[in-house]
C-alpha cells in the first residue's frame, strides 16, 4: 500500500497527535505523518513528534505570513492531507483554496452542537444527555464541513468537565484514525 503524506498542526497537549502517530504503525493505516506544524512553540504535543523522529515546525508568525510558511513546508514535505488535531486558529478560506487537498479536524462535541471553545462547560450547562466527538472537513466556517464520522456516550449525573473531557477524548483517539482510514477507503 502506497502511503498518503499527512501534517498534522497542533497547538497544545497533542494526545490526539500521540494516538495518530501510534495508528501509522500499522502498515494498513493510508497515511504516514511526515510533517508537524505548530504555532506555540510551548506545546507539549511537540515532544511527540521529536521522540518518534517527525519533523516539525514552530511558526510563530500570524494570519497570512503563518498560512504562507505553512504551505511552503507542506509543498516540500509532498503533503496530501491535513489533520487539525487540537490546532486553535481559524484557517482561511484561501488557505484552503490555496492547498486543494483534504483538511479535516476534530472537535469535542456532537456537531453542530456545541461548536467553538469551552464545549464541555456548556454540554455540562445545557444539561445534555449525550455527547461525544466528531471528525469533519473544514471549510472557512469554523467546526462546520462535512462530517466524516460522531462517536458518542451517554452523559451521567456524576460526570463534570473533567470526566467529559477525559471520556470525549479517549473516544476521539478512535475516531480520528477511523475517519482517515473511511476517507481512504475508495482512493
Ligand atoms: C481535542 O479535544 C480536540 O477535539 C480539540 O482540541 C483538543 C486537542 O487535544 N479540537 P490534544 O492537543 O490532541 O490533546
Amino acid at each position: 500500500m502506497v502511503k498518503k503524506n499527512a501534517c498534522v498542526f497542533i497547538s497544545g497537549k497533542g494526545s490526539n497527535l500521540k494516538a495518530l502517530i501510534k495508528s501509522t504503525r500499522d502498515c494498513n493505516f493510508p497515511v504516514n505523518i511526515k510533517l508537524v506544524i505548530c504555532n506555540n512553540s510551548d506545546a507539549y504535543g511537540l515532544l511527540y513528534a521529536k521522540i518518534n523522529s517527525v519533523p516539525f515546525v514552530v511558526i510563530n508568525a500570524q494570519n497570512n505570513d503563518f498560512e504562507n510558511i505553512a504551505l511552503q513546508q507542506i509543498k516540500k514535505h509532498k503533503i496530501s492531507i491535513i489533520l487539525l488535531a487540537g490546532f486553535m486558529r481559524i484557517i482561511s478560506k484561501k488557505f484552503i483554496k490555496n492547498f486543494g487537498k483534504k483538511i479535516i479536524n476534530i472537535h469535542p462535541s456532537l456537531l453542530p452542537k456545541f461548536k467553538g471553545l469551552n464545549t464541555f462547560e456548556r454540554i455540562i450547562q445545557k444539561k445534555e444527555k449525550k455527547t461525544g466527538c466528531t471528525v469533519h472537513f473544514v471549510d472557512e466556517k469554523l467546526d462546520n464541513g462535512k462530517i466524516i464520522l460522531k462517536k458518542s456516550f451517554y452523559i451521567n449525573n456524576k460526570d463534570s468537565i473533567e470526566t467529559l473531557k477525559k471520556k470525549t477524548q479517549a473516544l476521539e483517539y478512535r475516531a480520528f484514525s477511523e475517519a482517515i482510514v473511511n476517507i481512504f477507503r475508495y482512493n
